[in-house]
């Protein structure tokens, strides 16, 4: 068995597997001076380095050496100070007000699989697809007496490797930390692009490409959430790379909180990636012994374009970072009753929905907002977790025993990090709220931020939510925020520690949910914040599925997931049928595009109010047929962008034992005379024969006539995987009345969707 890390006599490291290599290594002066991350290499040991100690006009050479300034030497974990000026990756001051940080080698470690971090999510070593081994490397600052510990771990099978850093104060005066990134990555001098997400409630996730520009970029949030404004990953790509071609290096965090990830173009035109906490408003006292612990950071390199990339985050992201309980887990199909009734909800109607769920073969009946007591709208009842006694006259385990007695399973909406003013809670506790004296608290949506830092809030929402979970009948979870943060202050911390609220109600919030899923492993969890305002690797480390987003609208959630899936596997997500007109953006599209559009999420139902249902009632029981008997087949499989510009969007997706191959097909808007489209598929074996399956038009309504003939002599048609990749399938026609025999057609008119079916043939 290879090691995946090697270290030779002169303290030259290398992390390396069949999918990259990343070599650095220790300079006579200690520094750790970074060298290659890239492609594999057969010898990664014996890779050269990008710079070169030379004469520079201008720069300080560093702590008196002749040749030697770290303003052009790219970096592991640089200081601050010492003849770089690019962003540091620490940053701070000790007891005498100093505020230079040099760090040097100490000593390192090599582990055979992955230590936990200490009170915060981490991706898991050693199991799924291979193991895992794990680099210490332990810096020092000796004039401050700061250990520093970077953390490196890389998998056999996985094009990740996931970085953290353990700080531990050896004086005994006081330390503080301002900056505190979790990771570092110098890239040498060359011409590169920056992918990065960004949007707003019910828009998230826009892909934007822009050329790294002299100075600094910053991906960042100082709103408590990760945020749809800046989502948490960002991408540097070799310049032009595109789905099939270029070198792409991915960056996310395993955090849900305040983040910055920032890429710097120095003036010898290396880039920096810098990841981590957000230093605004971040500040951390680390007394005499204390240690501080970053959230993880984690890089993916492909070397054959986005598609690549994605792909690498998709397997990592299934295999080491959601729960294992429910990796494998198909999702149950389900109507939840926010759009069918809003706030409009007692029992008799949550019966009566349990009914249509039933009649339109779902397995599950979710109760969503307005529950509890008091709440007939938004203004009021967050933090008081009890059944409202008027409309649900016999409580919610007896409601979710008389759901679970008609064969559906139970699930229920909880904002458990919120408060109304209007309030039981809020009456009997207002220092409980994140809040700054003498300032007025601002509010979103009504309401207030609970302060998670707070062990005595924390109790109290485990023993609310305990209340509901432990009647036995709870098989789900909507796990809701809904608003960013403001006034971040806490009555819980001194005046001096202030600035680490935003950070402790993370790890407050990190324990809080630990509690919850070890107490009720069985439970799904789905985290929601408007959709995907707090969507990532923190929150999915303890909840197996995420709504993406409150856009219902197919044609607005197409980008969203196109956006989305640049990260995330789809098998982290949900999707419901919602109205039409949509209730965002007034869209009237058909049932059958609101279906596709999410037809590769793991979770799928509908939130339809009865008469919407009686509407369509047949269709959507058919869809949610085909969304149960196919449950399983999106769960592990690969999501590809086929194509996501313009007006025509094609998606595939291979299910995990490569049998079955789905090409979901939309056309925005119509228009006369298109051309004839292909689209090429991607990662089928080449010499196996795969079928159309039809049986999609049966279950939805043809958009031809399947019985007609198209050119197979009425046998199925079949199609060499060479030639659905290298010549592609071609697309349906658009056109309005008249249809040629042989000819599949989209549906007549705008937003039309048509979904593929391909099984491959038995060798
Ligand atoms: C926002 C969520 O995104 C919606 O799905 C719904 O649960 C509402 N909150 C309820 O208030």
């Amino acid at each position: 068995m290879s090691e995946l890390i090697t270290v030779s006599d002169d303290l030259t490291f290398a992390l390396a597997n069949r999918h990259f290599a990343y070599v650095f290594r220790v300079s006579p002066e200690g520094i750790l001076e970074h060298l290659h991350y890239g492609g594999p290499l057969g010898e990664p040991l014996e890779v050269q380095a990008h710079h070169r100690r030379t004469i520079r006009h201008v720069a300080s050479t560093f702590q008196g050496g002749k040749h030697y300034s770290l303003s052009d030497t790219p970096q592991e974990y640089p200081g601050f100070g010492t003849s770089d000026y690019r962003f540091p990756a620490v940053h701070g001051r000790n007891a005498d007000g100093n505020t230079v940080f040099s760090l040097h080698y100490h000593s390192h470690k090599i582990l055979d699989d992955k230590p936990t971090l200490k009170g915060l999510p981490s991706s898991r070593g050693g199991q799924g697809k291979g193991r895992s081994q794990t680099l210490i490397i332990t810096l020092q600052d000796k004039l401050h007496q700061l250990r520093v510990r970077l953390h490196y771990t890389i998998w056999e099978d996985h094009g990740v490797i996931a970085r953290s850093v353990r700080f531990k104060n050896l004086s005994d005066k006081e330390i503080q930390l301002q900056h505190a990134f979790s990771t570092a990555l110098d890239l040498p001098s060359g011409d590169y692009e920056i992918q990065h997400f960004h949007g707003t409630w019910a828009r998230e996730f826009n892909a934007e490409r822009i050329p790294v520009p002299q100075g600094r970029f910053v991906a960042d949030s100082a709103r408590g959430t990760s945020s749809t404004a800046h989502h948490n990953y960002l991408a540097v790509l070799q310049k032009g790379a595109t789905e099939e071609f270029g070198r792409c290096y991915g960056t996310t965090l395993v955090y849900s909180g305040n983040f910055a990830i920032s890429v710097e173009r120095g003036e010898f035109e290396d880039v920096r990636v810098l990841a981590g906490i957000n230093p605004f408003n971040f500040h951390w006292r680390l007394k005499p012994g204390k240690s501080f612990t970053t959230p993880e950071a984690l890089h993916a390199y492909s070397g054959a374009g986005l598609r690549g990339l994605s792909a690498h985050w998709h397997d990592f992201i299934r295999e080491h970072i959601t729960p294992v309980r429910f990796k494998d887990a198909p999702r149950p199909t389900y109507l939840n009753t926010w759009e069918a009734a809003y706030f409009d909800v007692d029992e008799a109607k949550v019966l009566d929905l349990a009914d249509t769920a039933k009649d339109i073969g779902v397995d599950m009946l979710v109760l969503d907002d307005g529950w509890f007591e008091g709440r007939g709208d938004d203004t009021s009842s967050l933090g008081d977790w009890r059944a409202d006694r008027e409309r649900f006259p016999s409580g919610i385990p007896d409601l979710a025993a008389k759901v679970r007695a008609k064969g559906l399973k139970f699930g229920i909406w909880f904002e458990p990090e919120m408060v109304n003013p209007r309030s039981q809670l809020f009456t009997d506790h207002p220092d409980w709220i994140l809040h700054v004296p003498g300032r007025v608290s601002s509010l979103g949506r009504n309401q207030l931020t609970l302060d998670l830092s707070r062990p005595d809030v924390q109790d109290y929402l485990f023993e609310q939510i305990a209340a509901v979970l432990s009647c036995g009948d709870v098989d789900y979870v909507k796990w809701d925020m809904n608003r960013n943060m403001t006034e971040v202050g806490s009555a819980a911390l001194p005046a001096s520690r202030q600035r680490e609220t935003s950070h402790r109600y993370m790890l407050g919030l990190y324990s809080l949910l630990d509690r919850l899923t070890t107490a009720y492993p069985d439970v799904l969890f789905e985290n929601c914040a408007s959709g995907g305002n707090r969507f990532d690797l923190g929150m999915l480390s303890y909840m197996p599925q995420g709504w993406i987003s409150d856009m219902c609208d197919p044609i607005g959630r197409l980008a969203i997931i196109s956006g989305a899936s640049h990260l995330y596997p789809l098998d982290v997500t949900a999707a419901y049928i919602g109205p039409s007109p949509n209730h965002q953006n007034g869209r009237i599209s058909s049932v059958r595009t609101r279906f596709l559009a999410g037809v590769f999420c793991a979770a799928r139902g509908v939130s339809l109010s009865e008469a919407d249902i009686d509407a369509h009632r047949d269709e959507i029981a058919a869809l949610m047929d085909f969304a149960k008997t196919t449950a399983s087949d999106m769960i592990g499989g690969r999501f590809e962008r086929i194509s996501t510009g313009g007006n025509e969007i094609a998606w595939q997706y291979t299910t995990e034992d490569e049998q079955c191959v789905y090409l979901a097909y939309f056309h925005i808007l119509s228009a006369p005379n298109q051309p004839f489209r292909r689209a090429r598929l991607v990662g089928l074996d080449p010499d196996a024969r795969y079928t159309l399956d039809d049986r999609w038009d049966d279950i939805i309504g043809a958009t031809v006539d399947t019985t007609v003939d198209r050119g197979t002599g009425g046998e199925p048609e079949t199609y060499r995987g060479d030639a659905l990749m290298h010549s592609g399938l071609a697309m349906p026609q658009v056109a309005v009345g008249e249809k040629s025999p042989g000819v599949r057609y989209m549906p007549d008119g705008d937003f039309a969707a048509h979904l593929f079916v391909l099984r491959r043939q038995p060798s």
